[in-house]
């Protein structure tokens, strides 16, 4: 086990604590800045002060300008490595550097300006990491959707943001199928009441697809044009407290929350990350397996690595199945990756074909350090497994969108302290973890209680969400007053190690993807058949939890309730989208209710998941819950 005592975790963190401006001023100077912050931090302003306040700067410049002249021109900044069409392709940070220049003229052309919102709806292409940069590069305020999300939830985002632009591409590719934007795209913005101004496509050779006359522009036809014109932007100047993007989350209700980024505080805690959490040092290569739908993959596929100087490896494909369960360490060993971020669930679907890990004994991975962990609770035998089978330090790691990085982690840079199984370690530089009880109050070791953290929060965590400052202190601020609401709950061991185990909202987590059940009940309930019903994630040995609705159907329905099932399960995958994994509804007569009302949620999930459960003491009638059980037999 590691010494903790060699590791300088407990002296860098007790000073981000005790003198913030100290600490976050001496971080800032890894970024390149066009004028300094006048105040590191300000808590006069904002809904719990603000980082870096008056300080100017251009992420994209960070991320590139400074790297192609400060000597990493012909360095790989990018390798796209996707098993779905076969191809690698990389870019140094010079040509990547070009490329944007190139396609944030064409968004100026098309008179994006600085503040102006862009939405990228792409799939896992090199291309989706030049357009959020050039976004960057403008001063844009770039929105990713996940290409996995349906017309509906995209449609949602464009009411939000109303962007000006939205850029595209002709198709997505997961194994088996090809999953067509276009269709998605144009049925989005005619559902959204907002329109853009136009649409930049890319079309891609595995599926085209017809471009809209008049709105539709096609992405390489104007990266050719802009590119023989010898366009190219500049870096435009923006505060640190400038957005930098909106990246939607799912919230408690089915309208999700738009997280916003700045551009200052962001670009300090990332840059900090890499050498002091990851361990990554600049010119490494540095692999994190996620999608750039989600905040993981703007952090860590995107921008982390780029400001750090580091080679990111972008990855098209899943863990088993593209070809075979050694995907992964073909990647790793191929690239020579010294560090890999990805969710425990792909683990359990490596683990689960490949139970003895023969597959990572054909690879050659004696450059590779370190595993990192996050998304969902890492469970100790996935963790024990990646170990004995990696030979390196596997880290769970604990975050939320809203954060934009680390709250609790291991930082192998400082030196790593223990590994705990079940705890993502101890609360990073500028968090102040708390567990505490309904009344705010502090909770002793070991108790179980809502996770909160001090504010202020460290810089890149959200200074609220997008044009929704009061939705933002209710859903955060309002509960705890002086605190954070993660609205995940746990508690701290004797030695400060953090144990999360679990949300206190309707929020689950599939398959590493946050997911409102809440959002899902709403779409159940417009079926014409269903009077009331009710969603809960019940354990899945893949994917964690998967959710599961139960319906009670309107008195009087007299179709096929098979029929019915089939077609919520379908309304689900066509509102919400495919990722929701939405594939069990069951009809029942009624639901188990509190003499009160309340759905006795947590009691059918402990049955579905075949736990031990007692018979809630407000029960209104006993045999609901017999019937639940019934109900569920063969079917989970
Ligand atoms: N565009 C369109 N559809 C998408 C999509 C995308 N970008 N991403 C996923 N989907 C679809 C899948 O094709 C699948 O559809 P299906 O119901 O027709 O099979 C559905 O959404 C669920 O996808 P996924 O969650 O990826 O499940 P899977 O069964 O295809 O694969 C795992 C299971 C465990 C291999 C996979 O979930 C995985 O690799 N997870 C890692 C998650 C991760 O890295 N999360 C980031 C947090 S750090
Ligand atoms: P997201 O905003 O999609 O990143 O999801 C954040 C949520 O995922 C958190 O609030 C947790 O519930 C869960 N989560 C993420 N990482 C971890 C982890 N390492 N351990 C436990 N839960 C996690």
């Amino acid at each position: 086990m590691t010494n903790c005592n060699a590791s300088r975790y407990h002296e860098v963190h007790a000073q981000s604590l005790a003198d913030p401006e100290g600490f976050w001023g001496e971080a800032a100077k890894a970024i390149d800045w066009i004028a300094p912050a006048k105040k590191v931090f300000d808590p006069s302003v904002g809904l719990y002060g603000r980082w870096f306040v008056g300080g100017v700067l251009n992420t994209c410049y960070n991320a590139l300008d400074r790297h192609v002249a400060g000597g990493r021109a012909d360095q790989v900044a990018l390798i796209h490595d996707s098993p779905l069409t076969g191809e690698i392709r990389k870019f140094t940070y010079a040509e990547l550097l070009h490329e944007v220049q190139v396609l944030g003229a064409i968004l100026q052309d098309l008179g994006v300006g600085k503040g102006d919102r862009v939405i990228l709806y792409m799939p896992m292409v090199p291309e989706a990491v030049v357009a959020m940069l050039a976004c960057a590069r403008i001063g844009a305020v770039h929105s990713v959707v996940f290409g996995g999300f349906a017309a509906k939830e995209l449609a949602t985002r464009i009411e939000d943001a109303r962007p000006k632009l939205i850029l595209s591409a002709s198709c997505g590719i997961e194994p088996g199928r090809i999953v067509q934007y276009k269709p998605l795209l144009d049925e989005a913005i005619t559902l959204a009441s907002v329109k853009p101004d136009g649409c930049i496509i890319l079309q891609r050779p595995q599926h085209g697809c017809d471009l809209v006359a008049g709105r539709d522009h096609d992405w390489a036809e104007l990266r050719s044009k802009a590119m023989a014109a010898r366009k190219s932007a500049d870096c435009v100047p923006v505060l640190a407290t400038d957005p930098l993007y909106i990246l939607y989350t799912s919230g408690t209700t089915g309208k999700p929350k738009g997280v916003v980024r700045d551009n200052g505080g962001h670009a300090v805690a990332l840059a900090w990350s890499m050498e002091n959490l990851y361990g990554v040092k600049p010119g490494e290569v540095w692999w994190c397996g996620s999608d750039i739908g989600w905040v993981v993959g703007h952090s860590y596929i995107v921008y982390a690595p780029l400001f750090h100087g580091a080679t990111s490896v972008m990855y098209e494909g899943k863990p088993v199945g593209t070809p075979d369960a050694g995907a992964f360490w073909r990647v790793i060993s191929e690239h020579k990756a010294v560090a890999f971020f990805t969710a425990p669930t792909a683990f359990r679907a490596i683990r689960k074909d490949d139970p003895d890990g023969s597959f990572i004994r054909k690879y050659d991975l004696s450059r590779f350090r370190t595993l990192f962990l996050a998304g969902e609770r890492a469970d100790p035998p996935t963790v024990d497994w990646a170990e004995k089978q990696l030979k390196v330090p596997v880290i769970d790691h604990w975050w939320q969108t809203e954060t934009g990085w680390c709250i609790a982690g291991n930082p192998v840079g400082l030196g790593q302290l223990p590994v705990k199984h079940g705890s993502p370690t101890v609360p990073m530089p500028g968090y102040k973890v708390e567990v505490v009880d309904e009344a705010a109050k502090p909770l002793p070791a070991g108790t179980m209680g809502s996770i909160v953290i001090k504010l202020p929060m460290p810089p890149a965590c959200l200074p609220t969400l997008w044009e929704q400052d009061e939705r933002c202190k209710e859903a955060y601020f309002n509960e705890f007053p002086g605190y954070y609401k993660t609205s995940d709950a746990g508690y701290l061991d004797d030695d400060g190690y953090v144990y999360v185990m679990g949300r206190t909202d309707d929020i689950i987590n599939v398959a590493g993807h946050r997911l409102s059940t809440g959002g899902m009940e709403e779409i159940l309930a417009s079926h014409p058949d269903v009077a009331e019903c009710a969603v809960l994630g019940i354990k899945d040995t893949i994917k964690g939890e998967v959710p599961c609705g139960f319906l009670v159907l309107k008195a009087g329905v007299a179709r096929s309730t098979a029929d019915i099932e089939k077609e919520v399960v379908a309304l689900v995958r066509d509102k919400l989208g495919p990722v929701a994994a939405f594939k069990l509804a069951i009809a029942v007569s009624r639901l188990p209710k509190t003499r009160s009302g309340k759905i006795l949620r947590g009691t059918i999930k402990k049955i579905a998941d075949g736990d031990s459960w007692t018979m809630p003491a407000t029960i209104e009638d006993p045999k609901s819950l017999d019937e639940i059980g019934a109900a569920l037999k063969g079917r989970v």
